[in-house]
This record gives C-alpha cells, sequence and structure tokens, in this order.
C-alpha cells in the first residue's frame, strides 16, 4: 500500500493536506497563527491515500478518533459519523470543514458518550494515545459492525503496540498491519460476529485510599481514557493533602477536572460553594459527574466540556483548583497550561485564587508571576510544587 498520491504542500507559508478531492487548509484548536503544530499527520495521509486507492469508504462511514477532523473533512462528501472524545477536536473539525465549504452538517459530530450509529459498514478508527479508550470504544461499536464492515485503523508506528492490535483482534476479529510508510502504518481488521470479547471493563470505580484527605474512602468513577483512571495521581494527592479552605468562596472550579477528585473535595469543604468541573474530554467530564453522584452529590457541582474556561465567565470565580496537563496529543507542550493560567485570570473575581499543582521541573511559577504579578509557594517536596496566585484589585462589598 502506498499513500496514494497524498501528501503535503507548503503555499505562502501555509500547509494543506492534498487529499483525492482537493487540497484542505486545516487548523488545530484554538488556532492561533503562526500554529508550528500541524493538523494532521502521516497516519491521515496514509489512511485516506488507503481509501482512494480501495474504492473509498461505503455505506455508514464512521471517523473514530479523528484528532483535528482532517479525515472528516476529507471524507466530508460520505457525510461521516464523527465520534470524538475531545471539545478540542471536535472544534477543529467544525472549523475544518466550514473553511473547506462544507455546511456543518456535512458531518456528524458525536461525543465518545453519545450512542453510536447502530450500523457501520466503515470504521476508520485513528489510534487514540489511550489503550483504555481504544478498547472501550471498540466494545461500544461492535455491536454495529458486521462481515461486510470496512474496519482500518491508523497511527504512527511508535502509536501501534502488539497491545494496540490484540485489542482489534479480540474485539474486532482477525487482524494485520500494512507496511509501514512515512512511519506510519494502517490496522485491518475483519469483523467477527461470533467472536466473544467479554464485556466492556469500563467504567472503573475505585475507593480512594486512607491518605487521600477530604475525600479518602470516596467512591470515583473513571470513564475510558481519563488521566489516571486506575488510582490516584501522586501530584493531585500532594493537592489533596493542602487544600484550600475558603469558607467565603462562592464559586469553585476544577480546571480539568479529570475524574473529578479535587472538584469533590473542594465540595465536601465548601458545602455552601457551587462547584464547576471542566474539561476538555467528555469521558472526564462524564467521569467526573458520575463520581458526584456516587457520592451523594449530583447537584452540587455544574459539569461542563470547554477548553480551559471557556464556560465560565469573567470575574465570576472565587477559587481554581488546576494539575495542568502537560501533553496534546503526544507532544509535550506547556501551551495548554499557559492557556488556562491566562484564562484563570480572567475569570477570577478580584482576591480570588489560582491554585496550581506541577511537577517542579516545570517551572510554573515563572509563569504565573508574570501573569499575575505574583505567585506563593503554598508546599513543595522533592518532586511536586503547590503554588497560588491571587488576582489582584479590589472585590466589591459584600451585599
Ligand atoms: C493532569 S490531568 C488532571 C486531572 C484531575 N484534575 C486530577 O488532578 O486528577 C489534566 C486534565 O486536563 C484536561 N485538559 C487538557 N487540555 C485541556 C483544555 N484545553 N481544557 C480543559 N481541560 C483540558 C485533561 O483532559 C485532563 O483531564
Amino acid at each position: 500500500m502506498a499513500a496514494g498520491g497524498l501528501g503535503t504542500t507548503s503555499l505562502l507559508g501555509m500547509n494543506r493536506l492534498v487529499t483525492a478531492s482537493g487540497e484542505l487548509e486545516l487548523t488545530r484548536f484554538p488556532h492561533r497563527p503562526p500554529d508550528p503544530l500541524r493538523a494532521w499527520d502521516a497516519a491521515d495521509e496514509y489512511l485516506l491515500g488507503h481509501l482512494a486507492e480501495t474504492g473509498g469508504p461505503r455505506g455508514t462511514v464512521v471517523v473514530l478518533g479523528d484528532r483535528w477532523g482532517a479525515l472528516t473533512t476529507a471524507l466530508a462528501g460520505h457525510r461521516p459519523v464523527q465520534i470524538s472524545d475531545s471539545f478540542l477536536g471536535r472544534s477543529a473539525t467544525r472549523e475544518n470543514l466550514l473553511r473547506a465549504g462544507h455546511d456543518p452538517e456535512a458531518a456528524t459530530l458525536l461525543t465518545t458518550r453519545d450512542a453510536p450509529p447502530e450500523r457501520v459498514d466503515t470504521l476508520l478508527v485513528r489510534v487514540p494515545k489511550s489503550l483504555a479508550l481504544l478498547e472501550d470504544q471498540l466494545h461500544r461499536l461492535r455491536p454495529a459492525l458486521h462481515p461486510g464492515t470496512a474496519v482500518v485503523g491508523a497511527g504512527m508506528v511508535k502509536e501501534i503496540h502488539t497491545s494496540t492490535l490484540r485489542l482489534f483482534e479480540e474485539i474486532v476479529g482477525p487482524t494485520r498491519t500494512s507496511l509501514a510508510v512515512k512511519k506510519a502504518r494502517l490496522v485491518l481488521a475483519e469483523p467477527d460476529p461470533s467472536r466473544d470479547p467479554g464485556p466492556d471493563p469500563w467504567p472503573l470505580v475505585h475507593t480512594l485510599p486512607p491518605d487521600a484527605g477530604a475525600v479518602a474512602g470516596r467512591t470515583v468513577v473513571n470513564h475510558a481514557g481519563v488521566f489516571c483512571a486506575d488510582r490516584l495521581d501522586i501530584g493531585t494527592r500532594f493537592f489533596l493533602e493542602h487544600l484550600p479552605v475558603q469558607p467565603d468562596a462562592s464559586r469553585i472550579v476544577d480546571l480539568g477536572c479529570g475524574n473529578g477528585v479535587l472538584g469533590l473535595a473542594a465540595a465536601l469543604t465548601h458545602p455552601d460553594a457551587e462547584i464547576v468541573c471542566t474539561d476538555e474530554s467528555h469521558q472526564a467530564v462524564a467521569s467526573a459527574e458520575e463520581t458526584f453522584a456516587a457520592n451523594g452529590l449530583a447537584g452540587r457541582a455544574v459539569f461542563t466540556a470547554a477548553d480551559a474556561l471557556g464556560a465560565v465567565g469573567p470575574g465570576s470565580v472565587d477559587l481554581i483548583l488546576n494539575n495542568p496537563p502537560f501533553h496534546s496529543h503526544q507532544a509535550t507542550t506547556d501551551a495548554t497550561a499557559w492557556r488556562m493560567f491566562a484564562e484563570a485570570r480572567r475569570a477570577l473575581a478580584p482576591g480570588g485564587e489560582l491554585w496550581v499543582v506541577g511537577n517542579r521541573h516545570l517551572g510554573y511559577h515563572v509563569k504565573l508571576r508574570r501573569l499575575f504579578g505574583n505567585c506563593s509557594t503554598v508546599a513543595s517536596n522533592p518532586k511536586f510544587v503547590l503554588l497560588r496566585a491571587v488576582r489582584r484589585g479590589r472585590r466589591p462589598p459584600a451585599r
């Protein structure tokens, strides 16, 4: 299999993906030119080339795990159904579809928590970073597959492991891989309805350990792909040991909430505050919501999928708790942490505080001091620091 005459052109400094149906200008989300990171890679090109060589996708086309919408946009003529965990990925897809001149209805954009289509004739899988997410999503899609469904996965060689192929083999059916092209590989699986993969093991529910501070012994629900799904992260644990208690706080945000452990701790220690749990991962937001429900606190929080604090109004928050990500789709970057800190400054009321936990070497204090004009260390150990930055300004008198 070759990449089918597809590739990349650079025109006036803009990267374009060359597809069988034309050139596409694609961007990530949020788009901040000049973004050095492309919105597609050789695995997307390989998959599109393979489809062009084999007569194109047929019937109901589902694109699972499209990173920034390159596959969905290139295949918009087939009215694909995209299934994505990522708010950012879905937002990029919408923008890329519009930029390519497609109407917003050209693709159906579902989240990983939505019910998938009942019948799938072509399943295209952009292999996700999380093996757990792949396992869960293949389980959810399996009832919609039939012996005639073409199942094609794509990923960079470094993303496709023996364990990845085993999942396709066990959940879908006989699986083989292509030769590598430009360090990308395809996975070709033939659905076998007689195969019994057993039940979907997700979500994973566990009880927090006795040293988890305010949430010790509490139940946590983890949907597949959520950060540290099988145990309490050591950075989060450090945060819980030093959790702020601010009796006057009326609105507290768990920013990048994951399974909602920090938000849950805030809800338990601030019984009068409204809690907002927000994350760009739909699996995370669903986990946080179910974590609250499992602890009898369903009505205590608002749960939203958004980029950073995109769902939170300016000057409306008293306290923000944040354990920022330092990876974005395989790339190590602190761009998201920067965006979260800048957004926190906007969302905080005067006098409001942002508390951030991070590995010492990440140097978040430099960024926080630059943005807020102040930053103090609440606690530190050889691996982590817990930092506090205050939004300066006068707080309006209480009514
Ligand atoms: C290090 S994890 C922390 C999870 C949880 N707060 C904890 O301490 O266990 C970072 C979280 O940030 C989320 N995230 C990544 N990029 C984001 C963005 N642009 N906006 C909102 N959340 C994001 C990830 O999905 C992940 O759940």
